[in-house]
């Protein structure tokens, strides 16, 4: 058996809380990320959504290295590396790459873009000086850039050819795992269609993964093979993209689900978007229990169990490679008709 091209397991990530606090009172803390555990295999798109702030950037940033993890335990192709240390930083930083929203401010304004594209080599020490720009002509015209434009500024190009540039930086080295964060939600609409290709196109000729996280649940339903939906720092819930989206098994990926047009059309049980009460509670004060309670209209559809107020529910294996943290996974798909 392939070991998946990233494991995670039970990685937490905990931030200075900006709560207002008294003199003599020590700084507090929260947790952005709970307990997280996730695994994508070579090859395999797996999409991360949830709402704004329920922590997907801060995943992604946990498992390249940028934001330090207070527990769990990160493993790329079969190798634990610890992102402390200095030696497993540069591993981690081979094998796994992240693309970010906005490549205005992803790319140095005062290095050529053909400097910026040999720094991977020059860092991992994969390429001789004397062949750095034959590498770095040959990564343009992977993206579906002019290999002679290597000793152009950044700003010399549109948005969309800047993102390219980003993608060609994260593959230099030929990662096991890419993390796109929201990669063409900055672009035109009219270039976005072309950098999913892209990507997608990439990461087939390399049987790379990717973790692809994203608001857009149209894209993701159509580019990922498996989905893991995030609510206030924890995963709710994971499964195949088609299964997940037609028959969720928590509440909270109904909800997200009924307004993506396309299964309503298919759907008819989800005709209507499920609206969700209230805003996502702060990472100060999580709900006890469960802590989507004070949002489910399943807990409220079932006469709010006491349950829900007290437990908290884990990420339980079930059939069909799903998993779910709701206490009611197979009521769930049943009674969103009624919600
Ligand atoms: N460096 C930081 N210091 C303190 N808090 C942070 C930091 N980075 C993120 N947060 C907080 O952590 C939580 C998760 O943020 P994150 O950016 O990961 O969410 P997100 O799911 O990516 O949201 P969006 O969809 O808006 O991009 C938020 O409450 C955010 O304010
Ligand atoms: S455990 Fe209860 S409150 Fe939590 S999602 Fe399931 S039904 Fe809703
Ligand atoms: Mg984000």
């Amino acid at each position: 058996m392939t070991n998946p091209a990233l494991n995670i397991e039970n990685l937490s990530v905990e931030f200075a809380s900006s709560a207002p606090r008294g003199v003599f009172e020590a700084p507090s803390t929260f947790r952005a990320l709970n307990n997280i555990t996730l695994s994508v295999n070579p090859g395999e798109v797996l999409g991360l959504i949830g709402e704004s702030g329920s922590g997907k950037t801060t995943l992604g940033k946990a498992i390249v290295g940028l934001v330090e993890q207070s527990s769990g335990s990160l493993v790329v192709n079969g190798e634990a590396l610890d992102a402390t240390k200095p030696s497993d930083r540069r591993k981690l930083a081979r094998q796994v790459q992240m693309v970010f929203q906005d490549p205005y401010s992803s790319l140095h304004p005062r290095k050529t873009v053909g400097y910026t594209l040999a720094e991977p080599f020059r860092i991992q020490k994969t390429a001789e000086r004397s062949n750095e720009m034959d590498l770095v002509q040959a990564l343009l015209e992977r993206v579906g850039l002019n290999p002679q434009h290597a000793a152009r500024f950044p700003q010399h190009f549109s948005g969309g050819q800047r993102q390219r540039i980003a993608i060609a930086r994260a593959i230099a080295n030929s990662p096991s795992i890419i993390v796109a964060d929201e990669p063409v939600s900055a672009l035109d609409v009219s270039v976005q269609a072309q950098i999913l290709n892209l990507l997608d196109e990439l990461r087939t000729q390399e049987n790379m993964a990717m973790l692809f996280i994203s608001h857009d649940l149209s894209v993701v339903r159509h580019l990922c093979q498996r989905i893991a939906v995030m609510y206030l720092g924890e995963i709710v819930e994971t499964g195949p993209s088609k299964a997940l989206s037609a028959n969720p098994r928590h509440p909270y990926t109904a909800a997200l689900m009924s307004a993506v047009p396309r299964v309503k059309a298919k759907n008819k049980a989800r005709s209507k978007p499920i609206v969700l009460k209230g805003d996502v509670p702060s990472h100060d004060a999580i709900p006890c229990g469960c802590p989507f309670h004070t949002r489910c209209w399943l807990y409220e559809q079932k006469g709010r169990p006491a349950r829900c107020r007290s437990e908290i529910p884990k990420l339980v294996e079930q059939a069909e490679d799903r998993q779910s943290a709701c206490f009611f996974p197979e009521d769930v798909a049943v009674s969103a008709e009624g919600a």
